[in-house]
């Protein structure tokens, strides 16, 4: 057999018939990797299309058993009318039984249905990325409990490459989780294998942690190189698509934060979830990063207890929780991230610098962006900040990217320059302009609402915002509206 040598970058998989010092894609240094292949080539893509045949014969009896879509799925039906609506397939089972891409899965976990765009795709194939030890394997296996409690007919496969089938099971235990007979555990790291217990088992669900982890005896290089990422997705997500199962991988995060081995893989799944924590808290935030069934800008929200990951229903008064006394230096704003409104507190600090080129640090929003307002404060409002150092940062580890933002940021910044306090139960929304303009914000009630029920008294609008929200929020919601046009206006309108 021919034995064909390449190497590839470990951080970005480009690949190269000699080695390179500096890798030409993503010019990281050191990276390439010699990686053997025995035929792989052929191997691999004959792999995926062997369990492409694998399973499609596998899913089809399974679902027929079932009694379920089996006309629609089945008879070589390669491709469909658009117009024909997925319901027109099959006449019998259809009144019964939403075809299984139309349906959503409840994973029992209202936190984790929402980044997920309303719950599990049967059919999807879905990234964990996060840090070692952030809590993936603990929201997995949380996921198995809420999933098999929730569907009375879903099995779920849990094969761990790092852990072994007494250590998950104590876990799951510790975490007061049943199995019930529906959640099957398997200690195992060589693909084959694990697909022949697929085939055994025929899962709804299966959760394969780590990635990195696993590899397939197809290829001679090592688990977690590139190409055996590679290929051990591609033949993971062939077996969602053609099975119908929802395929979990879990992908661990290189402490730089660069994705190396998961970030390879990104464009074959339909859905990539972050989970992180900021600075050593307790909780735990889950990001959309891309989800081809919903939005891509959710997020959910835990805390890491003693019994495992607690949903937070009302995050908003989390990230103000530590929120005393009037504070010199801080303004609230409510960010929309994806469909939900939160409420966060950001902070300035505007102290003399004795540098010659002043500091502007910024965490949790644009550094760019804080130094753009920063500008703009001293322009229209003679702020002076040139010889003045600015720390910002937003309270709780939040990540802002949101134009209305700009409002509360500006408001903290002049209240730290000018060591006076903004009122505690006070609001702001509004995108600031170079030119010292207020501008709109998107969805407004949305934040309205969620302000008046952490008990918000007054909010600063743009001027701009519509007459009917603005009426909407004074009657029914029964808030005091300041509307400003200009950052100039700002401080007279709230001390009058
Ligand atoms: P884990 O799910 O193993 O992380 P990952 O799979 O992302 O590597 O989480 C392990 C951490 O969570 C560990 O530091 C202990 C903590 N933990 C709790 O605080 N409470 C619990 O109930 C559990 C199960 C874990
Ligand atoms: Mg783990």
């Amino acid at each position: 057999m021919k034995i064909k040598t390449i190497f590839s970058c470990q951080n970005c998989g480009h690949s190269s018939a000699k080695w390179l010092g500096r890798c030409p894609g993503c010019d990281s240094w050191n990276t390439f990797v010699e990686e053997r292949e025995s035929g792989a080539e052929q191997q691999s893509s004959s792999g995926i299309a062997a369990v492409r045949d694998e399973f499609r014969t596998a899913r089809d009896s399974a679902l027929e058993n079932a009694g379920v879509h089996g006309a629609y799925l089945s008879g070589g039906q390669d491709f469909v009318s658009l117009d024909l609506s997925p319901d027109a397939g099959d006449s019998l089972d259809s009144k019964s039984e939403p075809k299984p891409h139309l349906r959503r899965i409840s994973t029992g976990m209202g936190e984790l249905d929402r980044v997920l765009g309303g719950g599990l795709v049967p059919d999807s194939f879905v990234l964990l990325g996060g840090d070692p030890g952030i809590g993936k394997s603990t929201l997995l296996l949380q996921m198995a409990k809420g999933l098999t409690q929730k569907q009375r007919d879903i099995k779920l496969l849990y094969v761990s490459g790092e852990e072994s089938i007494d250590q998950i099971r104590g876990r799951a235990h510790r975490l007061g989780i049943q199995g019930e007979g529906r959640i099957f555990l398997a200690a195992e790291t060589i693909l084959e294998r694990v697909f022949a217990t697929v085939k055994e088992l025929k899962p709804d669900v299966i959760v394969m942690d780590s990635l990195q982890t696993f590899s397939s005896s197809f290829l001679q290089s090592a688990p977690g190189s590139v190409s055996q990422l590679r290929e051990v997705a591609a033949r993971l997500m062939a077996l969602a698509k053609t099975a119908g199962i929802s395929v979990w991988l879990v992908g661990h995060v290189t402490k730089d934060g660069s994705i190396a081995g998961p970030k390879v893989v990104e464009h074959m799944v339909d859905t990539v979830l972050y989970f992180e924590s900021e600075g050593g808290q307790s909780y735990r935030l889950l990001r959309t990063v891309k989800n081809r069934f919903g939005s891509s800008r959710e997020l959910g929200v835990f805390e890491m207890e003693g019994e495992g990951l607690k949903e937070v229903l009302n995050p908003s008064s989390l990230f103000l929780s530590e929120r005393t006394e009037k504070m010199v230096g801080t303004a609230i704003t409510a960010s929309l991230e994806g469909s939900r409104p939160i409420l966060c507190e950001l902070q300035a600090l505007v102290a003399t610098s004795g540098l010659a080129v002043p500091r502007r640090t910024s965490v949790g929003m644009d550094s760019a962006r804080i130094a753009l307002l920063a500008a703009i404060l001293e322009k229209h409002m003679n702020l002076p900040l040139a010889q003045k150092d600015l720390f910002f940062n937003v309270a709780g580890g939040l990540r802002l990217s949101e134009p209305a933002c700009d409002l509360a940021a500006v408001a903290a910044i002049w209240s730290s320059a000018m060591d006076i306090a903004m009122p505690t139960d006070m609001l702001f929304m509004g995108e600031v302009g170079l030119t010292g303009e207020i501008r709109r914000v998107s969805f407004p009630e949305v934040r309205l609402d969620e302000a008046q029920k952490l008990g918000f008294n007054t909010v600063v609008l743009p001027k701009g915002t519509p007459s009917d929200t603005i009426n909407r929020a004074k009657t029914s919601s029964g808030l005091k509206v300041i509307s400003v046009g200009r950052i100039d206006e700002l401080p007279k309108k709230i001390y009058g």
